[in-house]
């Protein structure tokens, strides 16, 4: 008899679907692949979502608003991303599910009872059906702005919603909304309609993250508090009896002025809450430039956040630019970056991303260069920075932290 491709996850089968070739299936617990001659390939949830598709040479990913963001190599080699149309959008859907719709007709009578049950729920969802989702996404939640690029699989929990500062030139994430931090019975209200909102899928989701941008400036015992809530209605590290997944942890954005205000102790208590690593944006490592984006605090203050917050036990995501303060500040800008970087006493268990600036041109920071008549620098020149910081923090940290690109056009949650 054949299991369950729940019961066992990591199955794979094929079959010949007349019209169509050899089809694959990979049948993991919470997400299934379906494979044409393994050239286009389509991922769908535990409910039968689509999540991904790679059609004709191009990589699509649907988040939970319903949105698609289309990855792909233009001429030249430039990677190109962008998000589809909304007329674009049902084009792609309606495409995918005709495909699992011819091979669901195709497949025949010897074909695994799951494998078919599961292609019939897929099957459940149409373009106006998923579109629908998304509306009920955008009722729960404030827009999900950014994350770091290891959080795209976390449960989003909008603990507070908005920027307590919203004022750095280069930075128009939170623009739309004001801050404010949410009391423990919203919070826990958010949480179960997210729960909800999630269904069987959450069991692909790895982790918390507690948005939006600086949810860690909460004042620390209302923190304790919603961090109560969040351990109360997630396992989080320890299975709980009701739910069939386990989230490995708590991560959250922090910006260097909310660093200052808390001590060792508060860290302390917030790792024995489960929190494993926090975010924060330096963006520069060069006093002059910090103080021209108008971030808060200094890269000095950094650095002492930074080592207080390791010495609690918490891991570290540092965030700087690739491109900022261009050619006029571009020496000083990778030189003390490095300073910064390399004084805080990073681990393997930290991370350092390097974000290339992308602006509109309007913003606030545009405006400050083009009146100090710096020069924007061209992608080269910006893909040549990003590789001499990476070279710089490998000469400094030979076993760790893990360097990488974090390029916010290909955000999406
Ligand atoms: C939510 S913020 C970081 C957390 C915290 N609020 C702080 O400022 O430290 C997310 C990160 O996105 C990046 N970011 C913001 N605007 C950007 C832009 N226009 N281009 C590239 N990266 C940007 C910055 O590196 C910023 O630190
Ligand atoms: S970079 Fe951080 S602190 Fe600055 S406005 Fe953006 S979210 Fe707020």
């Amino acid at each position: 008899m054949v299991e369950s491709l729940h019961d066992v996850p990591g199955q794979t089968c094929t079959t010949f679907v007349s019209g169509v070739g050899e089809v694959y299936f990979n049948a993991q617990r919470y997400f299934l692949t379906i494979s044409e001659e393994l050239r286009n390939t389509f991922s769908f949830d535990i409910d039968g979502r689509l999540m991904s598709a790679f059609l004709g040479g191009v990589n699509y990913r649907r988040g939970l608003k319903s949105d698609i963001l289309m990855k792909y190599f233009a001429d030249g080699n430039a990677k190109t991303r962008r998000f589809l149309s909304l007329h674009e959008n049902r084009k792609l859907v309606d495409d995918v599910l005709t495909r699992v719709l011819r091979i669901r007709d195709g497949v025949d009578s010897s074909m695994q009872a799951d494998i078919v049950q599961w292609l019939d729920t897929i099957l459940t969802w149409n373009v106006d059906r998923l579109q629908s989702e998304g509306t009920t996404f955008q009722n729960i939640y404030k827009p999900i702005s950014i994350l770091p690029p290891d959080q795209y699989l976390s449960v989003v929990l909008q603990a507070a919603e908005g920027c307590s500062w919203n004022q750095c030139t280069f930075c128009t994430f939170y623009r739309d909304r004001k801050f404010r931090i949410k009391s423990p019975h919203d919070f826990r209200q958010h949480a179960r309609q997210i729960k909800d909102f999630l269904g069987r899928s959450i069991g692909l989701r790895k982790s918390i993250f507690l948005a939006d941008a600086n949810a860690l400036i909460i004042p620390q015992r209302r923190l304790v508090e919603l961090l109560k809530v969040v351990h109360e209605e997630f396992p989080i590290e320890t299975p709980q009896a009701h739910a069939d997944y386990t989230l490995k942890g708590i991560y959250s954005f922090l910006d260097i002025f909310g660093a200052e205000k808390k001590t060792l102790e508060n860290y302390r208590e917030l790792r024995e809450l489960g929190l494993k690593r926090i975010y924060i944006g330096l963006e520069t490592g060069d006093n002059a430039l910090f103080k021209l984006l108008n971030k808060p605090g200094s890269p000095d203050e950094c650095v002492e956040a930074v080592r207080t917050i390791k010495a609690a036990g918490i891991n570290i995501g540092i965030i700087i630019l690739a491109g900022v303060g261009g050619d006029r500040f571009y020496h000083q800008h990778v030189h003390q970056s490095l300073q910064a970087i390399g004084a805080m006493g990073l681990g393997t268990g930290d991370l350092v991303y390097i974000s290339p600036l992308m602006l509109s041109g309007q913003d606030a920071y545009s405006c400050s260069m083009r009146d100090l008549g710096v020069r924007t620098l061209s992608p080269a020149e910006v893909t040549t920075q990003f590789a001499t910081i990476k070279t710089g923090l490998k000469a400094i940290y030979p076993e760790g932290p893990k360097v990488a690109l974090y390029h916010i056009e290909e955000f999406i949650y």
